[in-house]
Formats: C-alpha cells, structure tokens, sequence
C-alpha cells in the first residue's frame, strides 16, 4: 500500500500546509505512472494556484519535473553554453539574432524552443518560414551542432521533463496557468534538464506580455533566478518592456526577415538594443569579454546564422513568401503616435493567420503585420501605420477588425519608456 493518498496531499494544500518532500515525489511520480487521475492533479494545481509553495517545496517540485525524464549532457564542449528563455511578446524575434551573434562571440547557445500559443509568436513557427528548415534534431545533432557552429534553436524533445507537458495541458484547460511557482517550475525545469551551463531570463512586462505589472514580473523573475541558482545554472532575469511590439515586423516570414536586416548591422534600432543588452549579459555569465555590437557589424554573427539554418536544411537565401492579400491602415488624422497597442498587434497578426488558438492548428509562414510608424513619430492623416498581410480575405478582414484601434494618436510627444526596465540577479 502507498504511504501516501492524492486526497490527503490535496487536502492538506487546499488548508495552505506545506506539503513534505516526500509527497510531493510522490504525487509528481504517481501522477506519471498514471496512479493519480487528472481531476485530481488539476485540484492540486488550483490548491498550489491559491496558496502557493515555500522555497522548499518549490525546489522538490521542479528537482521532480526535471527528474521525469533525461537530462542532455552538455559537458566536453569546447565552448561554455548559455541559453535565454523569454516569456513571450509580440514581434520577439530575438533568439533567432542572439543565438548566432553570442555564437560568434565563442559561446555555445542550446536554444530549445516551443511554438507560438494566442497572440504571441513562437521562435520555431518563424523558422519554420525558411524553406527546408527542420526543427528536430537528435540529441547528438545538438551536441555536434553545438561544437562546429556554436549555436541550435530547435525543438525541445519530448524526454525533458516530461511530466511539464501533462501539467501545462491541465493548467490550461482548468485556469491555473497564471501562478508564479507553477509558472516558474515549469520554464526553468526545461530549461536546467537541457544542461546549459548559464541562462538569461528576458521577463517581458506590459500591454503585450502574459504579466502585466512590473511587481508581479519581478517576482517571477526572482523566483527563476533562484531556482537556477539553485540548480548551479548561473541565471540573470533581465525585465523588458512589451507595451509596443518589438521592431516592426510581427508574423512568422516577416520576422525572420527583419532579424536578418539586424544580424547584417541594420534593422530596427530597439532590436538591436534588446539583442545586445542581452548578449552582454549572456557574455558576461560566461565570462568571455567580447563586445556583441562588433559581431553585427562585422558580418560574422550573420555568418554564424547561415550555417546554423543550413546545419539544419535551410536555405538562407530563399525568397521569403509573403502573404497573398494586402491591406493598409492609415491614420485617421494627423498627430503624435502615443501608444502601438502590442495586445491589439498579437491578436491582428493571430487572426491574419500567424499564430494559433490551439496547439494542433497550423501556422501561416506569409500571415503578419508591418508597423510603419512607431511611438513618439508625427503622421499625417492618411499616412500608412500597418501593412496587413493573409493567406486570404476571410483572414484579412479578421485581422484588419483588431488593429482599428491599436494606435492612439495625440498633440504632445510621447513620453520616453525604457525597454530594458531592471536586472535581477541572486
Ligand atoms: N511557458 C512555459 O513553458 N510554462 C509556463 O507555465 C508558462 C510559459
């Protein structure tokens, strides 16, 4: 007979106990065996939603989510290995820059990703767009990727973690996603199982972002440090701002092109600011004193970016397709852009067809949105502020109905927001 009883645990959490070590390896493995039912695993999650975890109980949780399944042996490389998670924003096209720029600065970068969920977009969704690209790869394409190239952005495999999969499905459909410990065991068991030696957290905040406030982003964040800490992965939580999308492009082709504009020295300036605040710090956790802005100016991250894409069956040089149906949007007066919504600009790009509601549905590589002008520029009335993109009118119109009020025009200059907000680190 179990020394343990799923309703107990339960219980005990829904009356705000601490639950011991002992129980909760219990509770994580048995549900994994298939001993505990889902709608039990789902009370338990809304007990943890509401009354959270100590520091303890939080690490025995993620020891045990990582702990079912394999762990990727990073150790031998030649070069240190650090990753960067993001928590998600609109016109996020910055792994697909920083990977290959820190690369090209001598670290190794193990970029295991997911797709794109709602109004935010998926790193694997955008280079999925280039002709030929193949998002999984072995564990041994990744070790030896990793050594000739430097940098893989490719689909984690079903062995990390495993169990985060089950909870993420339940936490989805029973309105526990929105918890900081379950938040945070779930992001950093991945990322300490995939064996980077040192990781960077970008925690986005605002409009955009799935936090909203800077107190409850702070929170998140610290709990990730420490829980990296903790685990010996050197991790430093930078807070971004996501009230208006990042550059210009939002949309899957549309993206990948701007980020080549960036790693070929151009492209929008506060992707370039993002791409290199977190190159830096992603430089200084591995100790190699390299300035990443030289790299993109140099040609040698846009280097490293085409053999990574080819290392994986991409053609770097192929025509990126663009969606077949066009539409602008122009300014109903003249005046001073105060604010680009980026919820409205991730919803517009999703119902043009770039993102998904489910995770079974598909993506378009040409759906998207081009923001013409940004926050703080004067438009005349009738000047373009977006191009539309779709695969077709049905889509169009869909995404045209949630941008009309994305802009928010005005007499004054816009005041100044920061995009990087605050470090944390242990
Ligand atoms: N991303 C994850 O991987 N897990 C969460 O819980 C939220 C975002």
């Amino acid at each position: 007979m179990s020394a343990f009883s799923a309703v107990e645990v339960i219980t005990a959490k829904r009356d705000g106990d601490a639950l011991s070590d002992d129980a909760i390896t219990w509770m994580l493995d048995a549900y994994m065996k298939g001993e505990v039912a889902d709608e039990q695993m789902s009370a338990l999650l809304m007990a943890v939603f509401f009354n959270g975890f100590e520091p303890r109980e939080l690490l025995t949780w993620t020891d045990q989510m990582i702990a079912s399944g394999e762990r990727l042996d990073l150790k031998g490389l030649s070069r240190p290995s650090v990753d960067k998670h993001s928590t998600g924003g609109v016109g996020d096209k910055i792994s697909l820059i920083l990977a290959p720029l820190v690369a090209s600065c001598g670290a190794a970068v193990p970029q295991l990703s997911g797709r794109g969920l709602g109004h935010t977009g998926g790193t694997l969704d955008k280079l999925e767009s280039i002709p030929g690209w193949r998002a999984f790869l072995s564990n041994d394409e990744i070790r030896s990727q990793l050594e000739n190239v430097g940098a893989v952005i490719c689909a984690a495999g079903q062995g990390l973690a495993p169990v985060d999969r089950r909870l993420y499905a339940l936490r989805d459909v029973t309105g526990t996603v929105e918890s900081i410990p379950l938040i945070s065991s779930s992001i950093m068991s991945k990322k300490i199982a995939e064996g980077t030696d040192a990781l960077v957290l970008d925690v986005k905040v605002g409009r955009g972002a799935f936090i909203k406030t800077h107190d409850r982003a702070r929170e998140l964040a610290q709990t990730m440090v420490s829980l990296g800490t903790s685990h010996g992965v050197a991790t430093v939580a930078q807070l971004t701002s996501m009230n208006q999308p990042l550059g210009r492009a939002v949309g899957n082709a549309l993206e990948v092109t701007e980020s080549v504009d960036v790693l070929q020295g151009g492209g929008p300036g506060d992707v370039r600011e993002l791409t290199l605040g977190l190159a830096r710090i992603m430089l200084e956790l591995v100790g190699l004193d390299v300035d990443p802005a030289s790299k993109l100016d140099d040609g040698s991250a846009y280097a490293t970016y085409r053999m990574m894409i080819e290392a994986q069956g991409g053609d770097p040089d192929a025509k990126m397709v663009e969606g077949a149906c066009k539409d602008i949007v122009l300014a109903p007066q003249e005046g001073i852009i105060q604010s680009v919504d980026a919820l409205d600009v991730g919803i517009a790009a999703w119902r043009l067809g770039a993102g998904r509601a489910r995770k079974e549905d598909p993506v378009s590589a040409g759906a998207g949105v081009m923001c013409l002008a940004r926050v703080g520029e004067f438009v005349e009335a009738g000047q373009p502020l977006f191009e539309l993109f779709a695969d077709d009118h049905e889509h169009l119109a869909r995404g045209r109905d949630a941008i009309t009020r994305a802009v928010v025009l005005g007499e004054t200059s816009a005041p100044h927001e920061p995009l990087l907000l605050e470090r944390i680190s242990k």
